[in-house]
């Protein structure tokens, strides 16, 4: 089975304007994402993120490269390439003098989406606009354009849903409602996601597989999981059974006695075992009342891969 995303060698150069210079937005990239899953696009402010989501989208050209949405190839078969992807871009782009209703009947025109196969309702339903159908774009709030913007993506039902960072600035009520948007939308269309975001852990709860792309290269591509385990720091928390009267010193672990009573193991563990922290923790003289591992964080991995402070 073809990939949902299949793109090789892509590069972008945005030519020179008067006063800027030429830049290098992508640098050959090669990206897979496969069918079904929950895709996340991570990278600093600048790594061109955006510019890939909109040449999917058909709003950037690429330099050269080649792209595949659903087994279609973007130049070989724009149309089908282009039916295949609905995009969220990052820039509110509305016309403020549309309802939704009309938006979502004018972009279901634009993809040639027949009068009786139009889902306007219930896409406003999804979205939680129903109530707002027929009042005008400039007189919505914010969040609810965020949510048009998600509907107008939706209305040719496409394999491929794209959001670039539809979650920057929006509250945590809007940042739920979205998410679960996207779930839902995965689960019962069984609709590929692919998105980006600023905020790790969001990636972390929500995608089963991330790329990191940094300068216009991918640096890193592998399932959560995985890049998860691949830092190599862990912390074994233990609750003592009693208040330790001396904190252990022990070979290659670093020890914390935290405010809440508990020690902190911390190793590496490509030099030392679980079982090994916790046979030097019971020969210590401390007896375990509970014992936990902290999870490493996307963010570690991220801040390794890309030796640069994300933006929260
Ligand atoms: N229209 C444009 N013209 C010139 N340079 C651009 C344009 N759009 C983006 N860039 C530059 O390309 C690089 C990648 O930008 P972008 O794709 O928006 O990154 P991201 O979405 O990861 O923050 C940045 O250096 C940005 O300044
Ligand atoms: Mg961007």
């Amino acid at each position: 089975m073809q990939p949902a995303l299949n793109i090789s060698k892509l590069h972008k150069t945005y030519t020179a304007s008067k006063g800027t210079a030429s830049k290098i937005a992508l640098n050959g990239v090669d990206l897979q994402v496969r069918r079904g899953s929950i895709f996340g696009l991570l990278g600093p402010n600048g790594a061109g993120k955006s510019t890939l989501i909109n040449i999917l989208a058909g709003l950037v050209r690429k330099s050269s490269g080649t792209v595949q949405i659903w087994g279609w190839d973007q130049d070989v078969n724009p149309r089908q390439s282009r039916a295949a992807i609905g995009v969220m871009p990052q820039e509110l782009n509305l016309d403020p003098f549309f309802s939704p209703a009309a938006a979502l009947e004018t972009q279901a025109g634009l993809y040639g989406v027949a009068r009786a196969d139009r889902q306007t309702a219930e896409i406003l339903e999804i979205v939680g606009l129903a109530d707002k159908a027929n009042a005008y774009a400039r007189t919505l709030s914010g969040g609810m354009r965020r949510r048009l913007l998600l509907a107008k993506a939706l209305v040719h039902n496409p394999h491929v849903l794209v959001l670039d960072e539809p979650t920057a600035g929006v509250d945590i009520e809007l940042r739920q409602m979205l998410w679960e948007n996207v779930r839902m939308l995965n689960r019962e269309r069984g609709m590929t996601v692919i998105l980006t975001t600023h905020y790790l852990e969001e990636a972390e709860e929500m995608c089963d597989e991330i790329a990191i792309i940094d300068n216009g290269q991918k640096i890193a591509q592998d399932s959560t999981t995985n890049l998860l385990d691949q830092l190599d720091g862990r912390v074994m928390v233990v609750q003592p059974s009693a208040a330790p009267t001396s904190i252990p010193t022990l070979p290659n672990i670093t020890v914390e006695h935290r405010t809440d009573g508990s020690l902190a193991f911390a190793y590496q563990a490509r030099q030392t075992s679980a079982d090994q922290v916790i046979d030097a923790v019971r020969q210590s003289g401390i007896g375990i009342a509970d014992i936990r591992t902290e999870q490493a964080r996307l963010e570690d991995v991220f801040l390794a891969l890309t030796a640069k402070r994300p933006i929260k």
